[in-house]
């Protein structure tokens, strides 16, 4: 049996957003709290599935890392580094490589997402990606992996892989790793398109709030959120058809510590044009704190490259023996 560890990631390929920190990086801070080991990365060879601008990329990278310490993780309670500044990830994930079939990528509904229509044109590593995605699990014997809802496939696959490495070598090496998604806003969705999930990756910036939007523009997107005419309904079987309403409720409700329910006794009964501002004032008295603090910190690229250095090697420290002992089981 293995011993409890946590490892998750988010990529660095844009702003955060608030499904980002309702859907990840809140739930880091509960698990660092828990006492348990935590170790959280940002995932940049991920975020280079699709074609990111060096300079945006290296920006991104550090604002995510004031994003994960503004928002409390604590560098010397939790690892946080760079995935790229830890070789064993990509090693392994060659490893994984060749023990995943290419049917099982391309079954991945990301895959089918970001790949659209045109799949003879994505890159590579973009159906790849679930194979380094086990990886950056894996490597660390991670047991458990916090994440929002659409990531629940990909953690399938990582036991997937670890089930299919362990018999094909008839080891008992790699631990079946158990997603942990709870809470009411394990998805949020994009405030243009209540079917499609808010993220920094969509091209227009009025679907999703940014950890650093200032409050009027927090209180602008969320006025602009597209909604129906119908006031609340007071129980959560009444938002089961309207998804953008039940969308800002979940929001609501994530953001107030509370479930649907919770949230629909304070605000049922009530119309957009009541809810709607006080959605924008929880949600900034919630987010202010965290983008100011994520300003300060973004004026010290230096101290943040030095805890990601020192992230770096404690991972390493870890993974390495791992990676060894993977490389003599497959007999390299
Ligand atoms: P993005 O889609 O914004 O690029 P990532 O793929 O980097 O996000 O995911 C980072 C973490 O944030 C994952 O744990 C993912 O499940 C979570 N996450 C991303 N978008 C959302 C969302 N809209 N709602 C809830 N969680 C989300
Ligand atoms: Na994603």
């Amino acid at each position: 049996s293995f011993t409890p560890r946590v490892f998750s990631g988010v990529q660095p390929s844009g702003g955060l957003t608030l499904g980002n920190y309702l859907g990840a990086i809140r739930r880091f801070v509960d698990m660092q709290n828990d006492g348990i080991e935590t170790i959280y990365c940002m995932v940049d060879l991920h975020a280079m599935t699709v074609w990111q601008e060096p300079d945006a990329l290296r920006r991104n990278t550090r604002e995510l890392a004031a994003g994960y310490l503004a928002a409390g993780l604590d560098p010397t309670r939790s690892i946080l580094f760079n995935q790229s500044q830890v070789p064993e990830h990509t090693q392994l994930a060659w490893i994984f490589n060749c023990v995943a079939r290419m049917g099982w990528m391309q079954r991945m509904t990301q895959w089918k997402d970001k790949a659209g229509k045109n799949q003879q044109n994505a890159s590579l590593g973009l159906l790849a990606y679930p194979s380094l995605m086990a990886a950056d699990i894996l490597v660390y014997h991670a047991t458990h992996v916090p994440v929002g809802e659409d990531q629940k496939q990909h953690i399938e696959l990582t036991r997937d892989i670890a089930i299919k490495f362990n018999n094909d070598f008839g080891v008992d090496f790699f631990p079946i790793t158990e997603p942990v998604i709870e809470g009411a806003a394990t998805r949020v969705m994009s405030l243009r398109d209540g079917t499609r999930k808010m993220s920094k990756s969509d091209p227009s910036d009025m679907a999703r709030i940014n950890l650093t939007d200032d409050a009027d523009a927090i209180a602008n997107k969320i006025r602009k959120a597209r909604t129906d005419p119908e006031p609340l309904p007071s129980e959560p079987e009444g938002l089961a058809a309207r998804a953008e309403a039940r969308n800002l409720v979940n929001i609501y409700a994530a953001l107030s510590d509370t479930d649907l329910a919770g949230a629909l006794r304070e605000v049922g009964g009530k119309q957009f044009s009541e809810f709607k501002p006080m959605l924008a004032d929880l949600a900034v008295e919630k987010l202010a704190p965290i983008s100011t603090e994520m300003s300060r910190l973004m004026e010290q690229p230096d101290e943040i490259d030095r805890i990601l250095g020192d992230g770096a090697a404690r991972a390493r420290d870890i993974a390495a023996p791992i990676l060894a002992k993977t490389y003599e089981i497959v007999g390299l």
